[in-house]
């Protein structure tokens, strides 16, 4: 325990935090570092990529802010959140978050919280995990002294998510919580202790007050990290999975008629995102591996002859990724149509790794992908999820054959970011046309010969074959 006095000592030996202890003594309040920072440091004991530094202070946090900012060097802009009482500084790529100690409680059906002044004591019990509501002091009197009321080094040290309050207590002050308890789980493969883990099944259902974008925030959060499979068992196993992201529980079970069973596509589709996760930090390349078989759920079906089927769920389950991103409020722009275009596509790099695969299906594959080709690949490698190792180091090896052959059509007939070589323009001039339909014929014929290995990307081949198509379409000039 002395060690870590210490520890928790050494962690505000840094200038930042004299600055607001003498601003707070100053001013008569009583301050502390919390949250994150105090966590993360105490858990990995390395300081350097914590950016944001959470303080509570006895007094009015929003004074407390604006002194800071005048003391610290630059133009410090103070971002008032004058409901929550609580003030923000973006102080070069720190985030510094300030709030006057709070009693809390919630009205049961709103997030609008009604707030009184409090102690230390009291905010620390108003907080999410005892985790997080550990606390050093920033005050002259006992500078460094880590005020730990619910014990939250042992669970540290137990690896343990807990509420300070009864769970049901804190989880109904604020359900996003429940999410959050999973998200903390996921980042330091920490357990959700048993009651807690209780309460959220029971209180499951209270998620639905909560804004989807705080929801989608934690979301991603999970997805960021190293193996959020962690995080969406964790959800499915608590009963929210089903009522945030019903399309992926939708994947849950093995049918099995006349002796034959399909996969269970839940558990695939999160060791997908873990294999992606390997190689990424794209977290809407992740969003991508999670969706990418949605659809099939609603294409399954099973026949004799073929046993299961998913026929077009790439289709489908692309158009299922607009439904959710607006259901759950998110963005219905380029990073939407990002994640559809991978759902789209992900199952051609396979079947052209499965067959003897030809130029014309790797240049098609690449015109269709355009600059997507590379994360593409990566959301199939990381579809490989069999566990025959024969076919698992085969599927692999005809990648690396699928990625030469799209290197060497890519270098060759510049695919990625197809121009038409002969553009609207040449052929009306040569034709004698006005705009009409015939030269996006003879447009699309000049592609697809590209695409074919007919004729070159280039632009003599493909004024040549333009001359020739215009005369089987009885064009002249
Ligand atoms: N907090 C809370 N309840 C919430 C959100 C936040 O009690 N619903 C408190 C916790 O004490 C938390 C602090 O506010 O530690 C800061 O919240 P946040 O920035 O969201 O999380 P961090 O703990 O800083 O963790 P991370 O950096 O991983 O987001």
């Amino acid at each position: 325990m002395t060690k870590t006095i210490l520890e928790a000592k050494k962690l505000v030996q840094n200038n930042i935090f004299y600055k607001i202890s003498d601003i707070s003594e100053n001013l008569g309040f009583e301050t502390y570092v919390v949250g994150g920072f105090v966590r993360d440091s105490l858990i990995k004991k390395s300081q350097t990529d914590i950016k944001d530094y959470d303080f509570v202070t006895v007094g009015s946090g929003i004074k407390l802010a604006n002194k800071v900012a005048q003391a610290l060097e630059g133009k410090n802009k103070v971002q008032i959140f004058k409901n929550f009482g609580t003030a923000m500084i973006s102080w070069k790529d720190y985030n510094l978050e300030f709030v006057g100690a709070r009693k809390e409680s919630y009205s049961k059906n709103s997030r609008n919280p009604v707030v009184e002044n409090g102690s230390l004591i009291d905010d620390q019990k108003r907080r999410d995990f005892t985790i997080n509501s550990l606390s050093i002091s920033l005050n002259k009197n006992n500078y460094g002294k880590l005020i730990d009321p619910f014990n939250g080094l042992d669970d540290i040290k137990n690896k343990i998510i807990k509420t300070p309050l009864n769970p049901d207590q804190t989880f109904s002050d604020d359900p996003l919580r429940m999410i959050r308890a999973v998200r903390f789980s996921t980042k330091l493969n920490f357990n959700i202790d048993n009651d807690s883990m209780k309460s959220i099944i029971k209180n499951s259902n209270r998620i639905k007050i909560v804004s989807n974008e705080r929801v989608v925030d934690e979301l991603h959060k999970i997805l960021s990290y190293s193996k959020p499979s962690i995080g969406f068992k964790l959800l499915e196993k608590l009963n929210i999975l089903k009522l945030i992201l019903p399309e992926l529980t939708n994947l849950k079970g093995i049918d099995e008629i006349e002796g034959q069973k399909h996969k269970d596509n839940f558990y695939h589709t999160l060791e997908v995102v873990d294999n992606i996760s390997d190689y990424t930090n794209n977290v809407w390349l992740k969003w991508a591996a999670l969706l990418h078989d949605i659809g099939k759920h609603p294409t399954k079906s099973f026949n004799k002859k073929n046993g299961w089927t998913f026929h077009g769920h790439e289709f489908v389950g692309s158009k299922m990724v607009y439904k959710l991103f607006k259901r759950l409020n998110m963005p219905l722009n380029e990073k939407m149509k990002y994640v559809q275009k991978l759902v789209l596509l992900s199952s051609r790099p396979i079947v052209i790794s499965e067959d003897n695969v030809t130029d014309s299906a790797v240049r098609r594959l690449v015109y269709d992908s355009g600059d997507l080709i590379d994360d593409l690949i990566l959301l199939c490698k990381a579809d490989i999820t069999t566990k025959n190792i024969h076919r698992f180091e085969k599927y692999h090896k005809n990648f690396e054959i699928v990625k030469k052959k799209i290197k060497e059509v890519e270098q060759k007939d510049k695919i990625r970011k197809f121009q038409p070589p002969v553009s609207g323009e040449e052929i009306m001039e040569y034709f004698g046309l006005n705009p009409c339909k015939e030269i996006g014929a003879i447009k699309e014929a000049i592609k697809e010969a590209i695409l074919e290995g007919i004729i070159a990307n280039e632009h003599k081949p493909a004024f040549d074959f333009m001359v020739k198509k215009g005369k089987e379409m009885g064009l002249g000039n």
